[in-house]
């Protein structure tokens, strides 16, 4: 008798979940496990062409990995029984200072795709960017989505089309564009070189046997319409042109000649704030400030374009200290903890920005991963921030971390 009360009081019982995947996600702790999980559901070239990098993968590896040469300064005895998470961007309240980062072809790691994205985005009132080689549309996201958001540009050669998504974005809402100017060349992706993976994804035998392997993930892709890239198919003349034409439009498109000067033709065809991305030294912050920026992404494109550039947290303190406040800083790379976005914000970033995160929640389940991942962080966020003694994002200062670096 004594013992079966013993073992209610301990029991906890609940109804068992049959896919393996699902019990994973129920269990899953952090970023590190939504990506083990992605990993499992995709296809190998997939998962490949989001979770890689160029070349050796040491920037991509040091975007995630310098945060730990940075350790906290707690301060103890503080009363952090409410904390605040909220603050500004560009005049914007915002919940969080957690921002979505635009990524190409996202419909790859699941059908809903960018619509998923930005409805968990703006949920949060969190600005989405939509990528430019997005695989839904301007329109289709608007509405969807009436949180903030913003359009991701290239400095394309192709410049009536570039006014046209311009303007389409402007029509639908969207409040600044980000303009990323890391991308001259296409960094070198080595793990897509081995497999022969491309955008969008031949059929071959290997391509095949990676999609038999991975039903689940067979499964969305077939019972959907086909994956294209939404924004230059609505803008092109080409409007029945399948992935792989405009693919092969789009490799044209990137722009060698790109300078300083194509900053002012942006300037004349977008009212709004500009954001550049891609900013990877202080030099170059402090010109983009000269050149009237309204905001700068500090990034490397998570380490897929050139390898070996520095990662952005280790440039956050010494742009922050050259620009002192001129411009708002995104800290864009490598987070995957909430303790990552504290570090970023005491260096002096405003803002940091994710790409992988949520792709990996995306690839693991679809909106529920991706919704998975913002809270993830920001519970991770607030719990650093409770044990740092900060109360607010206004509290969070330099003295809060101290370069420590551990070999
Ligand atoms: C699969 C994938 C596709 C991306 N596509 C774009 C893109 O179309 N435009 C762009 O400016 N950046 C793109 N990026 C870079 C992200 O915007 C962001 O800079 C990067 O993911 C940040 O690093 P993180 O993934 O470690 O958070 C892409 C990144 C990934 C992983």
């Amino acid at each position: 008798m004594g013992l079966i009360k013993t073992l209610r009081s301990v029991a906890s019982f609940s109804v068992p979940t049959l896919s393996r995947r699902k019990r994973r996600f129920n269990r899953a702790a952090n970023i590190a496990d939504l990506r083990l999980i992605a990993q499992a559901r995709l296809p190998r070239g997939i998962f490949d062409y989001i979770d890689g990098g160029a070349e050796d993968e040491i920037t991509m590896a040091c975007n995630s990995s310098d945060f730990a040469k940075y350790e906290f300064v707690p301060r103890i005895l503080r009363n952090v029984a409410d904390i605040s998470t909220t603050t500004t961007f560009l005049g914007r309240a915002l919940e969080t200072p957690i921002i979505f980062s635009p990524t190409g072809f996202t419909r790859i790691a699941h059908s809903q795709g960018e619509l998923s994205v930005a409805r968990v985005a703006a949920k949060h009132q969190s600005p989405y960017c939509l990528s430019t080689l997005s695989t839904r549309s301007i329109e289709e996201v608007a509405q969807v989505s009436n949180g903030p958001k913003w359009f991701q540009v290239y400095v394309w050669r192709d410049r009536e089309m570039l006014k046209d998504m311009l303007s389409r974005a402007e029509q639908c809402g969207y409040e600044a564009i980000m303009l990323t100017v890391d991308t001259a060349v296409l960094g070198r992706r080595e793990r897509d070189v081995r497999r022969g993976f491309t955008l969008p994804p031949t059929l071959g035998p290997g391509t095949i046997i990676d999609g038999i392997t991975h039903p689940s993930w067979t499964w969305d892709f077939i019972r959907h319409e086909p994956i294209t890239f939404s924004n230059i198919k609505a803008s092109s003349d080409n409007k029945n042109g399948t992935a792989v034409t405009l693919s092969a439009f789009i490799a044209e498109q990137f722009d060698q000649s790109l300078s300083w000067d194509d900053i002012e033709w942006f300037r004349a065809h977008w009212k709004g704030p500009i954001i550049l991305k891609g900013i990877q030294s202080v030099a170059d912050a402090t010109e983009a400030v000269a050149h009237g920026i309204d905001a700068i992404a500090v990034s490397n494109h998570g380490g897929r374009q050139l390898d070996r550039s520095p990662s952005p947290i280790s440039l956050i303190a010494p742009i922050a200290n050259a620009i002192s406040g001129a411009v708002p800083i995104i800290c864009d790379g490598g987070i995957r903890r909430g303790a990552d976005i504290v570090t970023a914000l005491s260096q002096g970033a405003t803002a940091c920005t994710m790409g992988r995160s949520y792709l990996y929640g995306l690839g693991a389940a679809g909106e529920q991963g991706v919704e998975r991942a913002y809270d993830m962080l920001v519970e991770e966020m607030r719990r650093t921030m409770a044990l740092c003694g900060v109360r607010t994002i206004a509290e969070i200062d330099p003295t809060l971390t101290t370069y420590h670096h551990r070999s």
